[in-house]
């Protein structure tokens, strides 16, 4: 059984990103930035409500990570608490906190259907490609790959996600091909993905 101390060393949480002294807070959020947020906290009744896509646009503005510092420039502009608002973003899974993500996000997932067909084979191949495990990033930071969970699209197992795009049914072969295109591509993925759902929240409004 665990000793006393052992728990309190367990629940400490040491490698815990700090958040950033309140004086030293700098904004980085830009014009258009800004413009989105005011605009999106109209769709709802309390600032609290809009942390979630205040959140995406801090993901998009903070080039795909949600650092201490994009989480306290969303609590500084919602008016809301820092540990309120790193709550909401860390029980997300969507939401990237810890380490910073690469350029490119590949997930894979491994539920069912993707499983039955072969999602583990797909994720030690790309494994072994990338030279990373699940939950890594590349040294070049150019690739994040992760584990998910069922992703709605089983008809196409197995499957991956790499930002707003679904890749599937994919074979060993179709990963090779997919890594080198990333390669060659000049925009973020996960910072596309983080736009693209800003843009669905901004057109809830225009119903
Ligand atoms: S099990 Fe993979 S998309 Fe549903």
């Amino acid at each position: 059984m665990a000793d006393v101390s052992d728990l309190i060393q367990l629940g400490s949480r040491n490698d815990r990103p700090k958040r950033p002294a309140p004086d030293q807070l700098e904004l980085k959020f830009s014009d258009e930035a800004v413009k989105q947020l005011d605009a999106l906290r109209t769709h709802y009744p309390t600032e609290k409500a809009c942390i979630l896509p205040g959140l995406w646009i801090a993901q998009r503005e903070y080039d795909g990570t949600l650092t201490p510092e994009a989480i306290a420039e969303t609590a500084h502009r919602l008016n809301r608490s820092y540990a309120e608002v790193e709550g909401v973003a860390t029980f997300y899974s969507m939401y990237n906190t810890g380490h910073k993500v690469g350029k490119h996000m590949i997930e894979v997932c491994t539920c069912l259907s993707c499983h039955m067909c072969g999602a583990y084979r797909i994720g030690d191949h790309l494994k072994e490609k990338l030279g990373i495990e699940f939950g890594e990033t590349t040294e070049d930071g150019l690739f994040t790959l992760h584990e998910v969970e069922c992703l709605d699209a089983c008809d196409r197992a197995p499957l991956l996600q790499v930002g707003d795009e679904y890749i599937g049914p994919v074979t060993p072969d179709d990963c090779d091909k997919l890594i080198a295109a990333l390669k060659d591509r000049p925009d973020s993925s996960v910072v596309k993905l983080a736009d693209e759902i800003v843009k669905v929240h901004l057109k809830a409004d225009e119903k």
